[in-house]
Formats: C-alpha cells, sequence, structure tokens
C-alpha cells in the first residue's frame, strides 16, 4: 500500500472545483465560478500579441529566466505604476498566475503548525493551499467595509494569543465577500502589521475592475510609502480576470529577500513561467489595449452586477441580506430565515441554477446560511432568469 507525505494521507480537493459536473447540465446557469466574461476576451489583440510572440521565437519557445522575462516585468513595472505602486523590474517575480505567488510565499515563510490568519470568509485556494502546508488557520472576520481591524486588533491582543506570521487579504473587491476595505482600515493594518510583526498578503486580483472611483490605495503603495524597504506588505496579482486566465500570468512584488527566496522555490516548481504566455502577454501591455479591456470589462461587471442586485431585490428581498460591491466579480448572500445554503443548493440544482454555498469560504466552522454569487461571466439575460430559478428553489424548501 503507497503511503504518502502527511498533507496527502486525507486530503480535501477544492470545494469549487467539485461542482463542475453540475456545469455540463444541459441549460444550467452558473453563478458559481469566478471566472471572466468569455465575450469580453480582447481575442484580436492576444491573437496580435501571440503572432508578434511567435516571431520572436528565440525569446518565446525557449526555456527563460525564472524571475520572468525582462520585456514582461517592464510592462508590469508600469501598470503597477498606474496602480500608483512605484516599484522596478528587480521588484517583480513573474509567476504561474497569483496563486502560485501564494504558493511560493508559504513555501518559503510557512512550517507546519505556524500560524496564518485568513480574513473570513475567504478565497478557497488560498484556504487550502494553507491546510496542504500544516498551518495552523485563523480567521479574522470580513463586513461590508472589508476586514474587521478592531476585531484584528482584538485577536492580537488576546491573551495567549499566538501571532501570525503572516495575514492574508483581499483587500479590493474580496472574493467571496465582494467587500472594499476602507482607506481608514487600510491605515490601521498596515500599522497592526508592523506593531506584530507579521507579513500583511495583499492578493489584488481585482482591484482594476470598478464600477466607480475608489477612493483607497493599495496596502502594498502605503506599506512602501510608510516604511520603505521595511514594508509588511507582499502583494499579489494577476492578468487572470482582466486579460486571460488561459494565460496563467501573475507576479509578486515583496522584499528582495522574500522574492529571491521564491525565486529559488520556483525553480524547482516549473523552472520558468511559459515564456510563450509571457511573451504574448508583454506584447498586449505594449500593445496600449489594456486600459481599454479593463474600462470595457469593468463597464459590463457593473451592468451584470446591477442585474444582480436588481433581480435579487424583487424576487427574493426580504429572504436574503446582500450588499452591492463596487468592483469586482462577487457577491455575498446571507439567507435570512434558517436556509442551510447547501440544502438550497441542491434544490437550486433542480432549478437550474447553481451557485456556490457559503461553506467552502470558511477555514473553520462556517456559515451555513451564506453562498457567492458570481455576476461576471452571465449575460444580464442568464443573471435575470438564474435569479428567478434561484426564487423558485427557495420556495421549494420546506418551511
Ligand atoms: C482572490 C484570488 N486570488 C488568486 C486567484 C488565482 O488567480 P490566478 O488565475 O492568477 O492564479 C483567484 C482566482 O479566482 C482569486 O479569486
Amino acid at each position: 500500500m503507497q503511503t504518502f507525505a502527511k498533507p496527502f494521507e486525507n486530503p480535501a480537493g477544492s470545494p469549487i472545483r467539485e461542482l463542475f459536473p453540475y456545469l455540463s447540465r444541459p441549460g444550467i446557469i452558473s453563478l458559481a465560478g469566478g471566472y471572466p466574461s468569455l465575450s469580453l476576451f480582447d481575442t484580436e489583440g492576444l491573437a496580435a500579441a501571440s503572432q508578434k510572440a511567435l516571431m520572436d521565437h528565440a525569446a518565446s519557445l525557449q526555456y527563460g529566466a525564472t524571475e520572468g522575462s525582462v520585456p514582461l516585468r517592464t510592462g508590469l513595472v508600469q501598470l503597477m505604476h498606474s496602480r500608483g505602486i512605484g516599484v522596478d523590474v528587480n521588484d517583480i517575480l513573474v509567476t504561474t498566475g497569483s496563486q502560485q505567488a501564494f504558493d511560493l510565499l508559504i513555501r518559503v515563510c510557512v512550517e507546519p503548525g505556524d500560524a496564518v490568519w485568513v480574513e473570513t470568509p475567504a478565497y478557497p485556494a488560498a484556504i487550502q493551499a494553507l491546510r496542504l502546508a500544516g498551518a495552523q488557520i485563523g480567521s479574522v472576520p470580513v463586513d461590508e467595509h472589508g476586514l474587521d481591524v478592531d476585531a484584528l486588533a482584538q485577536l492580537l491582543q488576546a491573551p495567549g494569543a499566538v501571532k501570525p506570521k503572516l495575514l492574508y487579504t483581499v483587500p479590493t473587491f474580496s472574493n467571496p465577500s465582494g467587500a472594499l476595505l476602507t482607506q481608514a482600515r487600510r491605515e490601521r493594518l498596515v500599522a497592526l502589521a508592523v506593531q506584530h510583526g507579521f507579513l500583511l498578503v495583499e492578493d489584488d486580483p481585482y482591484g482594476e475592475l470598478q464600477f466607480q472611483a475608489l477612493g483607497v490605495k493599495t496596502l502594498c503603495e502605503m506599506g512602501a510609502q510608510a516604511h520603505g524597504k521595511a514594508s509588511p506588505v507582499v502583494y499579489l496579482s494577476s492578468l487572470s480576470k482582466t486579460v486571460s486566465p488561459g494565460l496563467r500570468i501573475g507576479w509578486m512584488v515583496a522584499h528582495a529577500d522574500i522574492l529571491r527566496r521564491c525565486c529559488i522555490a520556483k525553480q524547482t516548481v516549473d523552472l520558468c513561467t511559459s515564456p510563450l504566455a509571457q511573451s504574448v502577454a508583454a506584447h498586449y501591455l505594449a500593445s496600449g489595449r489594456y486600459g481599454e479591456t479593463v474600462v470595457r470589462a469593468s463597464a459590463e461587471y457593473g451592468r451584470r452586477m446591477t442585474a444582480l442586485a436588481d433581480g435579487l431585490t424583487a424576487a427574493l428581498g426580504g429572504r436574503l441580506r446582500w450588499f452591492k460591491p463596487r468592483g469586482g466579480m462577487f457577491m455575498w448572500v446571507e439567507i435570512v430565515q434558517t436556509v442551510d445554503a447547501q440544502a438550497l443548493f441542491l434544490a437550486a440544482v433542480e432549478q437550474g441554477v447553481l451557485y456556490v454555498p457559503g461553506s467552502a469560504f470558511y477555514p473553520g466552522l462556517p456559515n451555513t446560511q451564506t453562498l457567492r454569487l458570481s455576476f461576471a461571466a452571465p449575460s444580464v439575460a442568464d443573471i435575470t432568469e438564474g435569479v428567478q430559478r434561484l426564487a423558485r428553489a427557495m420556495q421549494a424548501l420546506p418551511g
């Protein structure tokens, strides 16, 4: 009988990937995945970038440097500047999606038994990566205004509290809560990280998908401004939600000591991120089409979010609680009555609509009356119909 490494003796798979089989049901409407809309991919721009990438075959078809190609990192430096973050090429490690960036960071920083705290509800693949690393995962609650910094301060001061090595958060349009962390909370959060000596992992794949002006700074910018090279922030981002997840292009910005170690860890993971994908991404960024693509996507996602919010108000107003996100792809919903979101899920599948039950987003005891709806991939018409189906599923439940 094969024996396995401890974390893989009895591993739980991704709760979201387990929903995949339902997606193939004829006529199903999915409000489940965090997928960008197929109709919003800039295929023309990506085709031109791919053509250029192939013409430069000595770079794109050969192995490349583990830290990432200089042309792509140059494009990402400009992108980071547009987000208010002053970095240079050496401050960036290109990764195979931002998921890999988080995984590398954990390899480098977390040993079994180390305390790592995550905002809760949290992105499930972050929880999964931490579980496989054997971290002691702690929860910090999130409300409509993002991570609850008062609760965090209390947890840090609790008698006998083991302080975390890392705190993971998605401050801008979180997955799954959709929340935007306020500027005042951001300031407090960076200060708490410095005071208590933990790394603040800012995962930012959605920050550019804004439905209105934000008025907040990234934790990364604030950390660098206040603390320079001693900033506690590790910043992760991705082209997955704005350009294409198929490219698998993400990146990390961190202190040189962290970046160098993550680069060494990456050498044994995949040698380098696909040079072909990097070259396509670099040419795409250089083409100047990125800005327009993001503006178009944000406007469409804003329309879809409004359709979802209006539909929920009309069909399920008194029965669900939610707030309108100001960007991103997700709406976090709480069922007002005592209805288990897992039971509702089965009724919803019967009616032909999918969502993700909230229990997927808790490292510990879940609030079983919560669920995540994504408005990014389905059309406005499908969202409207999906909400009707959800309302019928709710009616079909006893009680
Ligand atoms: C919060 C968050 N972080 C990271 C990722 C992974 O992104 P990537 O495709 O860059 O690996 C996702 C994807 O859903 C996400 O929602």
